[in-house]
């Protein structure tokens, strides 16, 4: 391995992308798998590489650096329990149907008259997070996660934290007691966090189970501490004895005991009264202030849940009759588009705001200009929106009786919202189908797409700008330096302010990194940094003039244009072959007839060219670039080549070159190389092991040589 001091910049970045990537993946394989593959002190190590490179290139310190994460050491995550009886899951009821078929299934198996009732213990499944307690005599000694169900994680002193969680049991407890339920946040809390958290800049959570989770995974209690969280009792694993002989009467001894049980919970006897049920809690859930997502129904005798057991990993004697996706009703305010950062135009609902289960809903995804088309959405429209768990919520379909007089079908837009170019969906040649997405053409100038734009315009195969790399170019963006291809070049021309925007993106970096480790800020050995950066800056500003001498085919490449990639933008350099001419070809009325004609170029391809530059903000972006270039002409095929004009086919084993060596040569020398013989090809070149092409050269009358015979034949 190179020394740190050794490294390039480019090498260092490289490295650093490898090392984040790399890093990651144990602290995942680690913690979240439990499955390290390699020794502590092997990855010790690494993360030592990766401080002492940020310490040198303090400017390539990624966003996403493994040295900004913290918790990922050993010492501290969570120990591990294994459950004495395993925690499992409920099998799921969608119908009416399935709920009946679950009684009729528990009646079969007990044995049990088809018209016989059997008592169930109904009660909200309650959307949060399952946790395991151990009460010995009477005292919590013990509090896991449910893992996979047999092996979760220790959490005692986080759930000592919630108050509903008793710490020393009431009344005469079993021995050995394992209390199992729900940890979820109210509504309220979830609001309260938000706000919090916002207000400190830190992420809010998308939903009260996440947040819950969050906040009982904490490696510090007092974090956990200092959110509200609740606990309901609903089961339980280990007992030494049970105390009741029914499910609602365990519960209430539980209740006894100190702990909290769902007061919704109750007793049915028929499936016309459990069905009842359901809907009663279905009407409330919004008014709970909790999030259910349905509700669980238990054969209430415990003799009876003996002998029903369990299939696979959930008990025959329970089920969850899960409610459908939350939906209501709102008005949709506006249709805003959001073009990404590949261009496409994305369009978003905006609602009036409305409570879908809890949880206020403001925007709504509209998917495509299609999807917009075949629900046939208005601005103005009343709509059914629905949310599903995590999922962004959707409009489901639009109320047309309340749809007000005016309201106009939908235009989705042509032009980029952004920048003002065009917008066009692309046609697949062969299927003659429409892209759904529909693109915004202003590469160069849209600034939604200009930090993608730029970094690819430095790419390596395309200005492959030394010291210029990504995050770089972000910074340079943020701070209003970089815009198009052209301010790269004019970097050259302001180097005190590039200095400056280094030296404060370094000090703000050094400062987070120090808050980071808890020190306090300091100012040192500022005079050996500032020489480095000065030595940084003066490196970059040559790397740029170095590039201003580029190959035609690299330039058209950068453009970033869809479709046109290395090869593509070979073919048409090697067309044009000087700036001069390519633009001229460009802005000519027979453009897109000119590239259909070059081989390798097709229909899709020349048209997004021709969007391209028919788009006046690019050829202005494009004619401010040039300005700056010396542009190499692409080399001239060899007129007096014994072999320019010719097609030329290589076929068998080549010995004194590789096959893409052949080609690159004979290509220079102005042949033309094709993979297939036909009457039109003028040589075949074939090695040792050729097949059915030299065959096809001797039935077309071809010219066929070994590789000598080439070789002696391009060396004239
Ligand atoms: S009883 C043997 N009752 O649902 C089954 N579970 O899909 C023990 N849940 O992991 C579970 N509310 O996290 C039961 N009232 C309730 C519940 C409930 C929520 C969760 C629990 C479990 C999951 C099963």
């Amino acid at each position: 391995m190179k020394s740190v001091e050794k490294l390039t910049s480019a090498e260092a970045e490289k490295e650093l992308d490898r090392l984040a990537r790399e890093i990651a993946g144990h602290d995942r394989r680690y913690h979240a798998e439990d499955a390290p593959t390699i020794s502590d002190a092997d990855y010790d190590a690494l993360r030592r590489r990766n401080a002492e490179i940020e310490d040198r290139f303090p400017l390539l310190v990624r966003a996403d650096s493994p040295s900004h994460r913290v918790g990922a050491k050993a010492s501290e995550k969570f120990a591990k329990v294994t459950h004495r009886v395993a925690m499992l899951s409920l099998d799921n009821a969608f119908s009416d149907e399935d709920v009946a078929d679950f009684l009729g299934r528990v009646r079969r198996f007990l044995g049990l008259k088809e018209d016989e009732d059997i008592a169930i213990a109904a009660e909200p499944k309650i959307d949060g997070l399952s946790a395991s307690l151990r009460y010995e005599n009477g005292v919590l000694v013990q509090g896991a996660t449910r893992g996979d169900g047999m092996e979760g994680e220790d959490i005692t002193a986080n759930l000592k934290t919630i108050s509903d969680i008793p710490l020393r049991l009431k009344g005469k407890p079993p021995a050995i007691l394992e209390v199992r339920g729900e940890v979820y946040m109210t509504h309220k809390a979830f609001d309260a966090l938000n706000k919090r958290q916002e207000k400190d800049g830190k992420p809010v959570y998308a939903n009260p189970r996440n947040s819950a989770a969050g906040s009982v995974r904490q490696l510090d209690p007092s974090i956990t501490a200092s959110r509200t969280l609740n606990f309901f009792a609903y089961t339980w694993g280990e007992i030494s004895q049970l105390p009741a002989k029914t499910q609602s009467g365990m519960l209430e001894n539980f209740s006894d005991y100190g702990f909290v049980v769902n007061p919704l919970v109750r007793r049915c006897e028929t499936l016309a009264e459990i069905l009842k049920f359901y809907r009663d809690i279905e009407s409330r859930r919004a008014n709970l202030g909790y999030d259910i997502d349905g509700v669980v129904y238990k054969v209430d005798r415990l003799d009876f849940q003996e002998r029903l057991g369990f299939v696979s990993r959930s008990p025959r004697w329970a089920t969850a009759h899960k409610f459908p996706a939350e939906q209501a009703e709102t008005v949709l305010e506006d249709i805003e588009i959001q073009v990404g950062r590949t261009g496409k135009l994305a369009p978003v609902a905006r609602l009036k705001p409305v409570t879908v289960g809890g949880v206020v809903v403001r925007n709504a995804t509209l998917h495509n200009e299609d999807e917009i088309a075949r629900k046939d959405v208005r601005i103005g429209d009343t709509v059914v929106i629905q949310r599903a768990g995590d999922v962004i919520p959707q409009i489901v379909r639009v109320i047309e009786d309340k749809r007000p007089r005016n309201a106009k079908p939908y235009k989705f837009p042509t032009e980029c919202p952004v920048c003002g170019s065009h917008a066009v969906r692309e046609v697949d040649e062969k299927t003659g189908k429409e892209d759904v997405d529909r693109r915004c053409t202003g590469g160069l100038i849209c600034d939604a797409q200009t930090v993608e734009r730029l970094r690819y315009f430095v790419g390596r195969d395309q200005f492959d700008i030394e010291g210029l790399g990504g995050t770089m170019i972000e910074l340079f963006h943020d701070k209003g330096l970089l815009k198009e291809p052209a301010d790269i070049f004019a970097l050259t021309e302001k180097p005190e302010k590039v200095s400056k925007v280094l030296a404060e993106h370094r000090a703000t970096l050094s400062e987070e990194r120090r808050a980071a480790e808890g020190k306090d800020p300091v100012k040192k050995a500022k005079k050996k940094e500032d020489e480095r950066e000065d030595k940084v800056v003066e490196n970059l500003m040559a790397a740029i003039e170095r590039r201003r001498k580029i190959g035609l085919d690299r330039l058209i490449n950068a453009l970033g244009i869809r479709h046109v990639g290395e090869t593509t933008a070979r073919l048409i350099a090697r067309h044009y072959r000087t700036v001069d001419a390519f633009m001229a070809g460009m802005e000519a009325e027979d453009a897109r007839t000119e590239l259909e004609s070059l081989e390798g170029i097709g229909g899709v391809v020349a048209e997004a060219i021709c969007d391209f530059f028919d788009e006046p903000h690019n050829v202005k972006a494009l004619n401010r670039l040039l300005a700056w270039l010396d542009v190499q002409a692409m080399a001239a095929p060899a007129k007096s080549s014994p072999v320019s004009g010719k097609t030329v086919v290589f076929t068998g084993t080549l010995e004194k070159m590789t096959r893409q060596e052949a080609k690159a040569r004979a290509e220079s020398l102005g042949a033309k190389v094709s993979g297939s013989v036909s009457a039109k090809t003028d040589i075949v070149v074939a090695g040792p092991g050729a097949g059915s092409k030299l065959k096809d050269a001797q039935k077309h009358n071809v010219q066929v040589l070994d590789e000598d015979g080439w070789l002696k034949l391009i060396a004239n």
